[in-house]
């Protein structure tokens, strides 16, 4: 049985601790916040004690794994301080505001960084991690071209928008992974931002971007991201190669379909969001994180990956900002 602590009792702290709730290898004891309400509220719906003193989880004697999901700004910190703790730790996503910061993680860490699992939660849903396993198996020939979709429902609230880094270490950030995960490295990167949000825009940021990328074999992908999605959560894959190609499409809660006077094949609506959408990826993410803390080996993805990941983000707030393709 490994014993959890969770950091960040927020939308995700609340996902990752349903998880290990119904994971049967799981168990979360302790539960930390930077304040009282959301620590209690999480600890009290599992039956665990929380804390508001983070040395505390550092240095807890029956938690052998801390998932941190607190803001992205304080995920340095937390990592360092947990490994050092000797936890084993999965991180959410992206490790870090800036690649500086990032990158000095990796270099503390040392020998512990491949330990240290990031959330990258999207590699583990079975439609894009099939379509993955398929296209390394030559399924579909060589691969030539990926595209991805991820629009949200609806925008982040202001304050959060203003903490997170911009729309391509925030959002952008996992189709950055994904992309690497099919492609492996990218060499070139160009990005556009706009807006349709005002209260995004007002906070600075993008809320509507299109990326394009090319590995060094001269494949290429597409991610096409919005902030806002009238129809609910839009998350699909396409991978398409010499010789055929593999597609995902949006989740619904059941299959059925209507046909009438004015619809044919019209379907209920998407899944609403990541608790929902991704729930099968977190759980099978917590399997992968479990099983390497009991074989006491190295994770993937890793906070490796995490850096990466986060150096196309910034080559695409670059490429955005000066309007020219960025190469790396
Ligand atoms: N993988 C995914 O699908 C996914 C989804 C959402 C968020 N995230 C990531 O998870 C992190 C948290 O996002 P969220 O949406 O849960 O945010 P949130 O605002 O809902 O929750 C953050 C929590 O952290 C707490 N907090 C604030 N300061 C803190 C500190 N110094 N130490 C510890 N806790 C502190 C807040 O009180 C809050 O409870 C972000 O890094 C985000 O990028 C990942």
């Amino acid at each position: 049985m490994i014993r959890f602590a969770i950091i960040g009792a927020g939308r995700i702290g609340q996902v990752h601790a349903r998880a290990v709730a119904a994971h049967p290898e799981a168990e979360l004891v302790l539960v930390y916040d930077a304040f009282e309400a959301p620590a209690k509220a999480l600890a009290e719906a599992y039956g665990v004690r929380h804390t508001l003193d983070i040395d505390e989880v550092y240095g807890a004697g029956d938690v052998d794994a801390v998932i941190i999901g607190s803001p992205t700004a304080m995920h340095v910190e937390h990592i360092l301080g947990s490994v050092r703790g000797g936890k084993r730790v999965m991180c959410e996503k992206p490790v870090a505001l800036e690649l500086d910061e990032a990158t000095r993680c990796v270099d503390e860490l040392g020998d512990e960084a491949g330990r240290v699992m990031l959330g990258f939660n999207r590699r583990f849903d079975p439609s894009f991690a099939e379509i993955h396993a398929r296209v390394a198996d030559g399924e579909i020939g060589q691969l030539q071209q990926l595209t991805v979709t991820s629009r949200d429902p609806q925008g982040p609230p202001a304050e959060y928008v203003a903490g997170s880094g911009g729309i391509f270490k925030d959002m952008t950030i996992h189709d950055f992974d994904t992309v690497r995960f099919f492609l492996g490295d990218i060499v070139e990167v160009s990005a556009f931002g706009t807006n349709a949000d005002e209260a995004i825009k007002a906070a600075g940021d993008f809320d509507q971007a299109m990326i394009m990328l090319r590995n060094a074999d001269g494949a290429l992908a597409t991610i096409v991201n919005s902030r806002t999605c009238s129809y609910g959560y839009d998350q699909r894959l396409e991978a398409f190669g010499s010789d055929g190609a593999l597609s995902a499409e949006n989740l619904t809660e059941t299959s059925v379909r209507k046909a009438s006077a004015s619809q044919t094949q019209a379907q209920g609506p998407v899944l609403n969001f990541f608790l929902q959408r991704y729930e099968a990826a977190y759980s099978r993410e917590l399997g992968v994180f479990i099983d390497a803390v009991n074989n006491d080996a190295e994770v993937s993805p890793n906070v490796v990956d995490g850096v990466e990941a986060l150096r196309l983000a910034q080559a695409a707030t670059q490429s955005a900002r000066e309007g020219r393709t960025v190469r790396l």
